[in-house]
């Protein structure tokens, strides 16, 4: 015990310079003894890793306690995935180290391994204790990464009152090879109040707040809101964890209403690789306040507690309509392209009328999987919408979409199948966002392509607009189809937040209305995982990238839900305030422990997923 505290306390010899992270490979990576010692002076918290699928591979030596059977039935459930310490949705980032038989990317030639996943992990209970592991591992010049869900996701399943979602599969970072992980699950402290004053606050401000640990995912936090009759700002689907989502701006059902999810913080509770814990908001430590608040989550520390703005939950309204070609000519296809644009363009005059909502167009294979009721095969495209309104009756919401529905019936009507269904109401946000919420099946390979658009370049005439959609939505494979996901996530709730509460979300957020999603590449499951996803991220920078500037040259793009592997991430997702980020980034993680794929501060330094390796570019 004397020796491990010791061990603890020895001047370490690797520099913050070194050319690359530790890998289990190297002379220098920490004993058994070392790791123990680590677990001592965190009361026990430390895991060694264990792939949950071992048990699908007879012989290795993990001794995983939950069964293949069980493993395999719940491997494409984002939940089975987010109470795992190691396990991640999207295993193609752990470079498929440990999956079971007849998931995607399984040969049984690459074995059950801990490649790509942490060698060790802290399930975290405390700030304290984070921050203890933080700079035991940065003195040591190991990798951390930090798990909240794991769920960097992609939706394809609807149910009847839909909460669609797509998002991108970026699970690379909450993934690493030869790193300790920092698990964030089990911080789940859950209080609501009503005169709420952030810590050393000199001003009479009081707020609706709700303290949250970094373990909480929406669906659970909308939940316990509601019992308090509120309702906060959160992701489109429950299972998207507060940390990542927050991290990097965070958009949801109510923030074209009330800002986005880093809009709402009013103050962090975070840990940092100097083994420091500071408690960051409006009056003490304003620049990592700031730089959390949107630039990245997973490179300034480890969040361990939010206070986050609740709202009065709003009675909610939902209405959808679906279009598509009556018939297989070629005129009708063009009708429906043609229903396509005259939807797309109206949604921002629609956002200004208080509706917001999702609406997806998806051709091929796709439309089975995105679209409910869809025709199959489909001919053409099939648009779908689902649109929302809070504190309003059905009567009134009805009114407002009408115009819309009614020109596409006059214009195009003879040609489409067109399903408008007309607003239900449902008492609470939680009644219809419980309602309307199913699991998504997770564990496949995705990219996409995506840019925050403006009013302007939506808002154009029909015609014009049909074609850049239908060049846009080009897909590699034309059998297997492509999906335009159009968030209504911006606009003016996003526009009015004071300056004081918009962090270093990127600016671009401002002045657009529609976060525009296109998933057009087909990635080649045969391939090794890590030249398998920057095929289709090359195949997106030659195409789709490029075709996005027919309808905004220079637009912003939304990290949490982009191409991870285009050339201009710098710009696109960080903006003007790249600079400044690397700074305070610079500044609370001098030894650069802290790395995340295309986030703050990786300029410097490339991951290798076939490698294993983090090394210094
Ligand atoms: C099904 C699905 C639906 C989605 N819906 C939406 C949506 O409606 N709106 C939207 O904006 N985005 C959405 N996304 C994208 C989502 O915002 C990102 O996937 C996000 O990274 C998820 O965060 P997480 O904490 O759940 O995931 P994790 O994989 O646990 O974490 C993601 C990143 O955040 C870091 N991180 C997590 N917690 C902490 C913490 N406490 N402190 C420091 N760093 C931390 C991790 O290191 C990692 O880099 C969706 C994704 C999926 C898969
Ligand atoms: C850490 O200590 C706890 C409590 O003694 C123990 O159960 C656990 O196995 C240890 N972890 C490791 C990695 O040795
Ligand atoms: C795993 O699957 C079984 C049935 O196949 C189910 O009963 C169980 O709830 C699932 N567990 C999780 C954590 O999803
Ligand atoms: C709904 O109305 C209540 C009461 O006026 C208000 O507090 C709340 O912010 C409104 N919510 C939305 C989403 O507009
Ligand atoms: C919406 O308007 C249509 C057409 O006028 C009408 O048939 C329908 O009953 C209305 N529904 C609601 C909820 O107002
Ligand atoms: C939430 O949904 C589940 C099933 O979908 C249902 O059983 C439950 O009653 C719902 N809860 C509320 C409060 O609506
Ligand atoms: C669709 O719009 C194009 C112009 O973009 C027009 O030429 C074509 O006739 C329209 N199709 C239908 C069926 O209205
Ligand atoms: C990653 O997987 C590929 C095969 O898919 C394999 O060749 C490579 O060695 C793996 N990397 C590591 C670090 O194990």
């Amino acid at each position: 015990m004397k020796l491990y505290l010791f061990a603890l306390l020895l001047p370490v010899t690797t520099s913050a310079a070194a050319q690359c992270k530790l890998t289990t490979q190297h002379d220098s990576w920490p004993t058994e003894a070392d790791w123990s010692a680590l677990n001592n002076s965190i009361s026990g918290q430390l895991i060694q890793t264990v792939p949950v699928a071992s048990s699908c591979w007879p012989g290795n030596p993990f001794n995983s306690n939950v069964d293949c059977a069980t493993v395999r039935s719940n491997w494409t459930s984002a939940a089975f995935h987010a109470q795992r310490p190691e396990s991640v949705d999207f295993p193609v980032f752990t470079n498929n180290s440990c999956i079971p038989p007849d998931s995607p990317g399984y040969t049984k030639a690459q074995g059950c391994t801990l490649r790509g996943l942490p060698q060790y992990i802290v399930d975290a209970t405390g700030a304290a204790q984070a921050a203890v592991a933080l700079k035991w591992a940065a003195d040591r010049n190991v990798r951390v990464i930090v798990k909240g869900t794991g769920h960097d996701l992609c939706g394809r399943d609807v149910s009847k009152y839909v909460i669609l979602y797509y998002a991108s599969v970026n699970d690379i970072r909450s993934s690493g090879a030869n790193s300790l992980s920092i698990w964030t699950h089990n911080l789940r402290r859950i209080q609501f109040h009503n005169n709420w004053s952030p810590e050393n606050c000199n001003s009479q401000e009081h707020w609706s707040v709700a303290t949250l640990g970094a373990g909480w995912t929406w669906g659970g936090i909308i939940q316990h809101a509601d019992k308090h009759g509120k309702v906060v700002v959160s992701g489109g689907t429950p299972t998207v964890g507060i940390g990542g989502h927050t991290g990097a701006g965070g958009h949801g059902p109510l923030s074209a209403i009330k800002g986005l999810a880093s809009d709402q913080i009013l103050q962090v509770t975070i840990a940092t690789t100097q083994g420091n814990v500071y408690i960051a908001n409006d009056y003490q430590h304003q620049d990592l306040f700031w730089a959390v608040r949107g630039g990245g989550a997973g490179v300034y520390g480890v969040i361990t507690e939010y206070v986050i703005r609740t709202y009065t939950s709003p009675r909610t309204a939902l209405a959808t309509l679906q279009v598509q070609a009556a018939q297989n000519t070629p005129n009708t296809i063009g009708a429906a392209w043609n229903a396509t644009a005259l939807i797309a363009s109206s949604l921002p005059d629609l956002m200004d009328q208080g509706i917001t909502g999702t609406g997806f167009v998806a051709t091929g294979s796709l439309v089975d999987q995105f679209i409910p009721d869809a025709p199959s095969p489909a001919v053409g495209p099939v648009s779908f919408v689902a649109l929302n309104a809070f504190n309003t009756t059905s009567v009134a919401m009805n009114t407002t979409l009408l115009p819309v529905v009614d020109r596409i019936r006059r214009e195009l009507g003879t040609l489409l199948t067109i399903k408008y269904t007309p607003p239900i109401e449902f008492p609470t946000f939680w009644e219809w966002f419980n309602a309307s919420s199913k699991p998504m099946p997770v564990a496949y390979y995705g990219i996409d392509s995506s840019r925050l658009l403006s009013k302007q370049s939506i808002q154009i005439p029909v015609p014009a607009l049909t074609q850049k959609i239908k060049d846009l939505m080009t897909p590699q494979d034309s059998t297997f189809g492509s999906v335009l996901v159009l968030t209504m996530a911006a606009g003016r709730g996003v526009a009015d937040v004071p300056p004081i509460r918009r962090g270093a979300v990127l600016p671009a957020w401002r002045s657009s209305y529609i976060h525009a999603i296109a998933s057009t590449a087909h990635i080649d499951e045969q391939l090794p995982p890590a030249q398998a996803m920057a095929g289709a991220g090359a195949w997106l920078n030659d195409n789709t990238e490029l075709r996005w500037d027919a309808i905004q040259r220079g637009a912003g793009s939304y990290v949490n839900e982009a191409n991870q592997f285009t050339p201009e991430w710098k710009s696109r997702f960080w903006g003007v305030n790249y600079d400044r980020l690397k700074q305070i980034k610079l500044k609370y993680d001098p030894s650069e422990t802290l790395f995340v794929a295309q986030g703050v501060g990786s300029d410097h330094w490339e991951y290798d997923l076939n490698s294993g390796k983090l090394c210094r570019s």
